[in-house]
C-alpha cells in the first residue's frame, strides 16, 4: 500500500501527541504519507487509507477526544485498516508486559474490527493540567514512562502490515 495514513490522538498534557508523532515518523520512514493530528481537529477520514487512533488514559477511560473520534467516524473507521493505542501507566509495567485495553477501547476494537491495540507507558510532569494531576505529582508518582523503542517497534510493525496490504 502506498497510501495516506492518519494518526489521530486525544491528549490533555501532550504526552500522547508526542507518541503519535513518533509513530508518524516511523511510518514516514517506511514511505507512507502521514498526518498526525489532534482527534478533535479531524472532520473527515475519507482521504485516508488507514488510521491509527491513540488516547491518554484518564480514570480508566480513553481520553474523551479519542472516544468521540471513534464514535463520530465509526463507519469510515470500520472500513479501513485501523490500529489503536493507549498511553497511561505511570510505571514500567507497560514496558514489561502487554496491558490489555480498558473496556471502552476493547469494545471499540471489536466494533471497528481493529487490527491491534497496545498500551504504552504514560508521562506526567510538572505543569500538567488539573487538580488530580498536581496531587499525583506532589505525591511523587509522576515521571516519563514512555518507551520510545517499544513505540517505534510497534509503529514499524504497523508499517509492515500496511506495506503488505490488508
Ligand atoms: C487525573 C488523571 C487520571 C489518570 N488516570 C489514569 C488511568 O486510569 N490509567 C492509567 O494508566 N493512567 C492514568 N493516568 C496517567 C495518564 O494516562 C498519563 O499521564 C498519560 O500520559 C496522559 O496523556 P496526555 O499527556 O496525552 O494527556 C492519569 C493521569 C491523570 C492526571
Amino acid at each position: 500500500m502506498t497510501g495516506k495514513v492518519l494518526v489521530a490522538y486525544g491528549t490533555t498534557n501532550r504526552s500522547t501527541a508526542r507518541i503519535a508523532e513518533a509513530i508518524a515518523d516511523v511510518l514516514r520512514k517506511h514511505g507512507l504519507s502521514v498526518d498526525a493530528l489532534p482527534a478533535r481537529s479531524v472532520n473527515s477520514v475519507s482521504s485516508y487509507d488507514a488510521v491509527v487512533v491513540g488516547g491518554g488514559l484518564y480514570a480508566g477511560r480513553w481520553h474523551k477526544d479519542a472516544r468521540r473520534f471513534v464514535r463520530r467516524h465509526r463507519e469510515a473507521l470500520a472500513a479501513r485498516p485501523l490500529w489503536l493505542f493507549s498511553s497511561g501507566p505511570l510505571d514500567a509495567s507497560a514496558s514489561e508486559r502487554d496491558i490489555p485495553p480498558v473496556s471502552g477501547v476493547k469494545k471499540a476494537m471489536t466494533q471497528l474490527d481493529a487490527q491491534e491495540h497496545v498500551t504504552f507507558g504514560g508521562c506526567l510532569e510538572d505543569g500538567a493540567r488539573g487538580f488530580v494531576a498536581r496531587m499525583i505529582l506532589r505525591s511523587g508518582k509522576g515521571g516519563d514512562f514512555r518507551d520510545f523503542d517499544r513505540i517505534e517497534e510497534w509503529a514499524a510493525r504497523v508499517a509492515g502490515e500496511l506495506s503488505g496490504g490488508k
